[in-house]
């Protein structure tokens, strides 16, 4: 079995209607990201850091999986899949994923603020309320790695990356780091990268075989996987 991995950041839930961060129309247009998604933030003004991821999930919630979360899902009844993700929604895993990595993060979860490894899920609703506390009589704030911290989850990530066989990366600018740079672990030169992207997402310094098709996630993800279960299932 051919083994996959499928690198995903915001453009993959776009089509499903979360908005992106660096488009035009994106998140990052409208809030600041030294106000909402840092250390320093939540120290100066919790409430604005957590009224914020409150948004985050309550719009989540309404949000459905589309054509290319589920075509990276049905992937799995032919080859090894291993999806690592930027996003903190969870439309892969509502697609059917069986094995995904949250790199930044998962929205529908709340941890410590002195214990990393103190991780509770959310399982109804979508409010953090403000003084919630962890067992650690710690506050609680949302399971998101903010800029500035570290991504415990990256090695990990380095890892299943360098066992592939095809890279398939979908929906992300490759600007933030170190999450872009899970490119260059490939095991070698030969390993073909796949990237479904309609915009220019930075790839100077990728040195593989690379094909760039230009559509939208739930447009050309289907197409791709059709195309690569042709050759290989
Ligand atoms: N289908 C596929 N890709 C799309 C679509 C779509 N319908 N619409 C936009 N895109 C692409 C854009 O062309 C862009 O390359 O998605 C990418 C979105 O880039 P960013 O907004 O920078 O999102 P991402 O790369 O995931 O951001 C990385 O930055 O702020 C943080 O922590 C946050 O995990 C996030 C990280």
């Amino acid at each position: 079995m051919k083994r996959i991995v499928v690198f995903t950041g915001a453009g993959v839930s776009a089509d499903s209607g979360i908005s992106t961060f660096r488009d035009a129309d994106g998140l990052w247009a409208n809030y600041r990201i030294e106000d909402v998604c840092t250390p320093e933030a939540l120290r100066r003004d919790r409430a604005t850091v957590i009224e914020f991821y409150n948004m985050r999930r309550r719009e989540s919630l309404t949000k459905k999986p589309n054509a290319g979360h589920l075509a990276i899902a049905a992937m799995e009844e032919w080859a090894d899949v291993q999806v690592i993700t930027q996003n903190v929604d969870n439309l892969h895993e509502q697609a059917g994923s069986k094995r995904v990595l949250h790199l930044h993060g998962e929205l529908m979860k709340l941890r410590s603020e002195s214990n990393p490894n103190l991780i509770y899920d959310i399982n109804d609703g979508w409010e953090q309320s403000l003084d919630a506390k962890a067992e650690d009589g710690s506050l609680l704030r949302p399971y998101i790695v903010f800029f500035g911290e570290s991504v415990p989850m990256f090695e990990p990530a380095c890892q299943i990356v360098s066992e592939a066989d095809i890279l398939i990366v979908v929906g992300t600018s490759l600007a933030v780091y170190p999450a872009a740079s899970l490119v260059y672990y490939v095991r070698d030169r030969q390993v073909p990268i796949y990237l479904v992207d309609p915009g220019n997402p930075d790839t100077a310094m990728i040195r593989n075989p690379l094909t760039h098709i230009k559509e939208r996630g739930a447009v050309g993800l289907p197409q791709l996987i059709e195309q690569l279960k042709n050759e290989f299932a």
